[in-house]
């Protein structure tokens, strides 16, 4: 579905949780091993993000002593409005690391109750919460008693299709005291498979009053302006599409306003990989940087002509500088096109 203009002004541009304002309304949805504060910083660079949030992290995890260890909370000033997401399932435990991190800084405070990892459901967290709904109840109830920002809860539609409890589980955040809620509408059983259900969203959107926020399946600008539409949500969360795409979010606000819609050439591709290196270099020890890089042309080189031997090189690399070279390499052929929109490599103009 192609959405007119005049459907397109009539989109919200942004919602509040409490006192916060969210805008624009597309939001950077949590990864756990991703959207560290360095990925962060990228996305929002480019602009057309409205709200990060941190990797869940394990509420038993949150010690000072462990805080040394981990850096999943760490974070820098231009990231705020900043999410911390906390997994847990002792009302007590959770909301003791709520009140830690309301002292860290969060300007907000998100419960996960949707991660379909045995390693997090098996220790009762995530979305094993789903299972337990008074449990659930208690650890937000819980939550809020110990901080004054504001909690919002991040959920599937159930644990499996037979256990679809979604409408609950909002109407409970409500009357919790809950500020925002987002729902992820895939059920634990299905992990990543099978399809985003929207429509589920939708009937989550008409059974409270609080902001809901949908998350799953946006793939591109067009996708995003079609759920806030169709699903009638207050927000949009974007996921894996930030990896491929991290210019997603800056093509929705310019497709919103009707201008003309960013495209990457193969030489913005080289620009923002050597950025994201220099970032992470600075941020953090040589192989994390490294690992890191990895990640990230594994999904933004995808699909770019004769790329596969080159990501295959970026993935041996032991060392940053190999891996920048590898990737310098591959795009130098680009640089002198660089004004031509997507230009094909040389190799596949010869063939
Ligand atoms: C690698 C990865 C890590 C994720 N980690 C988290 C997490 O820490 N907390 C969370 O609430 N959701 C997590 N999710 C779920 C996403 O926030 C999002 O709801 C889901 O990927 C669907 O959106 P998408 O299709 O835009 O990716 C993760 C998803 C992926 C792919």
């Amino acid at each position: 579905m192609t959405l007119n203009r005049t459907q397109i002004e009539a989109l919200p541009a942004s919602y509040q949780i409490e006192h916060i304002m969210v805008r624009p309304n597309i939001i950077l949805a949590p990864m756990a091993g991703v959207t560290d504060s360095t990925f962060r910083r990228m996305i929002l660079g480019m602009g057309g993000c409205g709200l990060v949030s941190t990797e869940m992290t394990n509420a038993n995890s949150i010690s000072p002593k462990a805080l040394k260890r981990h850096h999943l909370l760490d974070f820098l000033p231009e990231e705020r409005p900043l999410t911390m997401q906390l997994s847990g399932n002792e009302p007590e435990a959770v909301a003791r690391a709520a009140a830690t991190v309301e002292q860290l800084g969060a300007d907000i405070l998100d419960i996960n109750c949707g991660c379909p990892s045995p390693k997090v459901t098996g220790g009762g967290h995530g979305a094993s919460l789903l299972r337990d709904l008074p449990k659930l109840e208690r650890v937000l109830r819980a939550v809020k008693q110990a901080v004054s920002i504001p909690v919002t809860l991040k959920f599937r539609a159930g644990w499996d299709e037979d256990s679809l409890n979604y409408l609950d589980t909002a109407k409970i955040a409500e009357a919790c005291g809950i500020a925002a809620i987002a729902l992820h509408p895939r059920t634990r059983e299905q992990r990543y498979t099978g399809h985003a259900d929207w429509s589920r969203i939708a009937a989550v959107k008409q059974a409270v009053s609080i902001p809901v926020i949908g998350s799953g399946d946006v793939r591109d600008a067009h996708d995003a302006l079609e759920r806030l539409h169709t699903a009638g949500v207050d927000g949009v969360m974007i996921g894996r599409a930030a990896m491929s795409n991290p210019w997603i979010f800056l093509q929705i606000s310019q497709l919103r306003r009707g201008g003309p819609v960013f495209q990457p050439t193969p030489a913005d591709k080289c620009d923002l990989l050597l950025r994201y290196i220099e970032m992470c270099s600075h941020d953090m020890p040589e192989q994390l940087a490294l690992n890191k890089l990895k990640q990230l042309i594994g999904q933004l080189a995808l699909g770019l002509p004769y790329s596969a031997e080159m990501r295959a090189n970026v993935q041996r690399s032991r060392e940053v500088s190999t891996a920048r070279q590898i990737i310098s390499d591959y795009f130098a052929p680009y640089a002198a096109q660089a004004d031509l929109p997507c230009a094909p490599h040389p190799e596949l103009v010869a063939a």
